[in-house]
């Protein structure tokens, strides 16, 4: 497994032509978990190279968010990757990705707006510029990415479909602990009592599958169902969508097409989930 730190060492690399195609890729901000890790097992499955990168993106997170505070621990990654078969680590500084005076980004301006974007303004800016220039650094052809960030597949693909990238997405299951919470680097920041509570955003995924197979099939008779299970435990809600899985439009009514959105604080952590319910 070789660690690669420079951008220039990188292209060096791709440009010497011994790197195998398919490059399979996935981006990571490191801290790595178990669903990471599914990602890479994919990739190395599928691919004659992997190449995980690790890297912080400053870009998508907001002035009052946690990009100082996030958790990192690059030894940690590296001992969880190697075993796995990895080619090659990119973990690039951030002033080596954006050098002073930086001022070229990516907007997919509808898909962005919405649902995290609108909570979260300028993050999805952030991930499809990091993503697209990562993406040519390492000349990645088919990228894998977990389905735990929904609306972050379909923005991304809809970026690399607009651009005339040749690069594919690979969407991946969103990887659970036991009760269900999905696996997050963020999960470290729950208190003991705010992590048990948290699984209650799979619990409502349940609840609505469970609802839908019994006929309550209309968003605004679910979505109150699931407002109270959440607010019963303790959680601070963001939103709760069930939106069309292309266009991440709410509908009314809920079908094979339709998926569960869910952003719901416990103290200052804020969690993502979302699943298919009929
Ligand atoms: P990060 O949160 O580190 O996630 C990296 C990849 O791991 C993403 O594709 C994410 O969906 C996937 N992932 C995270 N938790 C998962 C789980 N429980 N099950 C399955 N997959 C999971 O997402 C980012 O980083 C960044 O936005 C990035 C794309 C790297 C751009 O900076």
């Amino acid at each position: 497994m070789q660690v690669i730190e420079h951008i220039a060492q990188m292209t060096a690399l791709m440009e010497q032509g011994e790197i195998c195609r398919p490059i399979g890729f996935v981006p990571t901000m490191g801290y790595l978990h178990q669903g990471h890790l599914s990602l890479v097992h994919r990739a190395r499955q599928e691919c004659r190279t992997v190449v995980v990168s690790i890297f912080v993106n400053p870009t998508q997170f907001g002035v009052n968010e946690d990009f100082d505070s996030y958790p990192r621990d690059l030894s940690r990654d590296l001992e969880m990757l190697e075993p796995m078969g990895v080619d090659i680590v990119f973990c690039p500084p951030v002033r080596e990705m954006y050098p002073d005076g930086y001022q070229t980004f990516v907007d997919v301006e509808q898909l962005a707006q919405i649902l995290c974007g609108a909570r979260r303004p300028g993050h999805f800016r952030g991930v499809t510029t990091v993503v697209l220039k990562l993406v040519n650094i390492v000349k990645a052809d088919l990228m894998y990415m977990g389905e735990k960030d929904f609306q972050q597949c379909v923005v991304l693909e809809t970026m690399l479909r607009e651009l005339n990238q040749a690069c594919r997405i690979i969407r991946c299951p969103i990887v659970r602990e036991a009760d269900g919470l999905a696996m997050s680097s963020r999960n470290v920041y729950l208190s003991p009592e705010d992590r048990q509570k948290a699984s209650c955003l799979h619990q409502a995924i349940q609840l609505a599958q469970r609802l839908c197979r019994d006929g309550k099939d209309k968003a605004d008779e679910v979505i109150p169902v699931l407002t109270e299970l959440i607010l019963s435990r303790g959680g601070q809600i963001d939103y709760i969508a069930i939106v069309d899985h292309v266009s991440l439009q709410p509908v009314d009514v809920v079908d094979t097409r339709s998926r569960l959105l869910l952003a719901v604080r416990f103290g200052k952590t804020r969690l993502i989930d979302n699943g298919a319910i009929a």
